[in-house]
């Protein structure tokens, strides 16, 4: 068992006697391009990271327990915690007819909180996973991510596209993933970095994601009067050619999201050609796209993907939502080191708070662990 699987395991014994019935746990994500494409209907190509969340659960009562907050919250009633998460899960189960009601779960973790690096899907896939296989569901792993997606949408209150959840559930280790969110179609496409000598340096800029909330509904409202006036359904059926029909903001938020689903095809064939170079282009070009156009990015995030493009980054970019999180960049491994020193101190001398970094290989989506004891 992994660490977390292990902390989480132990937690449940201690909390609640014996030894759960089954663990499981799933990662966190980035997202490589395709940033707020999900909720138009486009592509995206996240991959999960090495940082993940555990549950060891079984039948019976006591509650919901986290290890890393040591507080126990009821399992019923929403609170605005991050109890709601697993409650979540339980609920869209019982919406789709399934009672997922009497267990207990004990929770334990290491995805950065509130960093835009997923930990909320992860608890709601490490939740799914664990009760599908509890209460011998069977449900199989698109249907569960569409139902995390649910409970974050419908019982948690955040309008998230499937993007996190699909990430968490459907990622293979040393592949990223290519998502058309539409059809809910997802493929694994093979991203050795190790074997090109580059590593993913990821730069939490520590900004509180604040007014991410309000941002993305605007965002997402923006992009469906822009449909509409379009005559179509969602903006992935818009060209370039229909762009000349918008203005203001419309066409700007439209932009974003035609050029960026064109990135990430793009994208995927430069990887499946080891053309690392153009795939840096890429994800510069679709910084620029959410800077300027899709203007979700912040000073943290240009300076550190500006900092990385000086100091030898192939490609960098914001990712996630935006409005503070992280950013990431392709660097060659020999400069990773100097890419965050330089940011460090280009952070420091722009009175920005200290950053936090991070190195991460595409890495396992969500998994049941072996039984304990
Ligand atoms: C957040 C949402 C995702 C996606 C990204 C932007 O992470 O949870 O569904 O929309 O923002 O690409």
């Amino acid at each position: 068992m992994r660490e977390t699987e292990q902390k989480a395991a132990k937690a449940y014994t201690e909390k609640f006697g014996g030894t759960p019935d089954l663990v499981a746990s799933a990662p966190g994500r980035i997202n490589l391009i395709g940033e707020h494409t999900d909720y138009n209907g486009g592509f995206v190509l996240p991959c999960a990271i090495d940082r993940r969340i555990a549950v060891a659960v079984g039948t019976g009562e006591g509650g919901l327990y986290s290890a890393d907050f040591n507080e126990t919250r009821e399992p019923g009633k929403k609170d605005d915690s991050w109890a709601d998460y697993p409650r979540g899960v339980a609920w869209a189960m019982g919406e789709e007819g399934h009672e997922a009601d009497s267990f207990r779960a004990a929770f334990a973790g290491d995805v950065p909180l509130g960093s835009g690096l997923s930990s909320s899907a992860a608890i709601e896939a490490a939740t799914a996973l664990a009760l599908d296989a509890l209460l011998g569901l069977g449900i199989g792993r698109k249907d569960l991510a569409v139902l995390c997606q649910r409970a974050e949408n419908d019982y948690v209150g955040v309008a998230s596209g499937i993007m996190d959840q699909y990430a968490s559930l459907l990622c293979e280790a040393g592949a990223a993933l290519l998502v058309d969110c539409r059809s809910l179609e997802a493929r694994s496409v093979p991203l050795d970095l190790a074997a090109a000598g580059l590593a993913l340096v990821v730069c939490d800029t520590r900004v509180e994601r604040g007014l991410a909330d309000t941002g993305y509904n605007d965002r997402r409202s923006t992009c469906e009067s822009a449909a509409s006036t379009l005559g179509i359904e969602e903006l992935r059926d818009a060209t370039e050619e229909d762009l000349k029909r918008l203005s203001g903001e419309e066409l700007k938020r439209a932009r974003h999201v035609v050029s960026e689903n064109a990135r990430v095809l793009e994208a995927v064939e430069a990887l499946n050609n080891n053309d690392f170079n153009r795939f840096g282009h890429l994800m510069y070009a679709s910084h620029a796209s959410l800077r300027d156009d899709y203007e979700v990015s912040t000073p943290e995030l240009d300076t550190f993907v500006e900092t990385a493009k000086q100091h030898g980054a192939r490609g960098a970019r914001l990712t996630g939502a935006g409005f503070g999180g992280c950013a990431i960049a392709l660097v060659p491994e020999a400069q990773s080191d100097k890419v965050k020193q330089a940011c460090e101190q280009n952070f420091a001398e722009a009175d920005f708070e200290k950053p936090a970094f991070y190195e991460f290989v595409p890495a396992a989506g969500a998994e049941l662990a072996n039984k304990p004891g």
